[in-house]
């Protein structure tokens, strides 16, 4: 079983947009697959189009999980063929300070996520930030897979990430390693080009040779509950979506 965090400290590069996608892709191609919503923000579980009270109890998701009030097969809803999601909730945002208390903090989620059952791929979608929900996402995962927008100031950021990550490998997961680098949201100016060449040189097949350009399907699709797949099957977006999946499928670390 592989279980990738989909990470970057930084804001609205398209980690959530890129998880449901890569997820819904390796679903297609008949693996299982798991999703898991670590955000307070719920935008995995909304770009998955499931509604609170009708899909999945309110009371029933990761915010729950992390508590210790629900296993782990109290919240998982199956959302179509071969795809589960584990929901979050909004109320993390007030919660997060009495997890933060608990003694164990940072393995919450792989204890609650020890009996979670057979699925080929577990894909979790982190906040933009290295607190409590990405250090628990890191200390449960093997992989990461960071997204990013190869705009100048990402390149900071990014080495930031790297020393942040090799700190948390340090201190609470040896076994976990970063898969690839993606680079989303990709508009067509020349200093994106640049910047991705630069990344390149320095992490040499660390990046995935597949870019996700940005285009206003991979909203609609989002706005809609759909993966891409599913919104426009035969789409360019939905053919890269696929083959970096495939990327990812082929490229089992260790
Ligand atoms: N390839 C793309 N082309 C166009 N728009 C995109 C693309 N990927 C994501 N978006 C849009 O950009 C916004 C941010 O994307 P997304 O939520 O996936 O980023 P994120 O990194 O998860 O953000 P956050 O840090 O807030 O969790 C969303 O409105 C999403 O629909
Ligand atoms: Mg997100």
């Amino acid at each position: 079983m592989r279980k990738i965090a989909f990470i970057n400290e930084k804001g609205g590069v398209g980690k959530t947009t890129s998880t449901v996608n890569v997820g819904g892709a390796i679903a297609e191609s008949g693996k299982k697959v798991l999703m898991v919503d670590i955000d307070k923000q719920c935008y995995l579980t909304r770009f998955t189009g499931l509604r609170s009270g009708i899909d999945y109890a309110e009371d029933k998701t990761v915010n729950e999980l992390l508590h210790g009030t629900v296993t782990a097969q109290d919240v998982i809803v199956q959302r179509s063929k071969n795809l589960w999601v584990i929901p979050s909730s909004t109320a993390l945002a007030e919660s997060e300070y009495g997890l933060f208390l608990k003694l164990g903090r940072e393995r919450l989620l792989a204890n609650a996520l020890a009996d979670v059952g057979k699925f080929d791929y577990i894909l979790l979608d982190c906040p933009p930030s290295l607190g409590l929900m990405t250090v628990n996402a890191l200390a449960y995962a093997n992989e990461v897979v960071v997204v990013m927008q190869p705009e100048p100031s990402s390149l900071q950021g990014f080495d930031h990430l790297l020393k942040t990550f090799a700190a948390i490998k340090g201190a609470i997961n040896a076994d976990i390693d970063v898969t690839g680098v993606v680079c989303s949201m990709i508009e067509r100016k020349k200093v994106h080009g640049t910047i991705f060449d630069h990344l390149k040189a320095n992490l040499g097949d660390k990046m995935f040779k597949t870019t996700i350009p940005s285009r206003a399907a991979f909203i609609e699709a989002s706005g809609q509950g759909k993966t891409i797949g599913e919104y426009k099957p035969s789409s360019d977006e939905a053919k890269l979506v696929r083959q970096l999946a495939a990327e990812v499928m082929k490229r089992k670390p260790k």
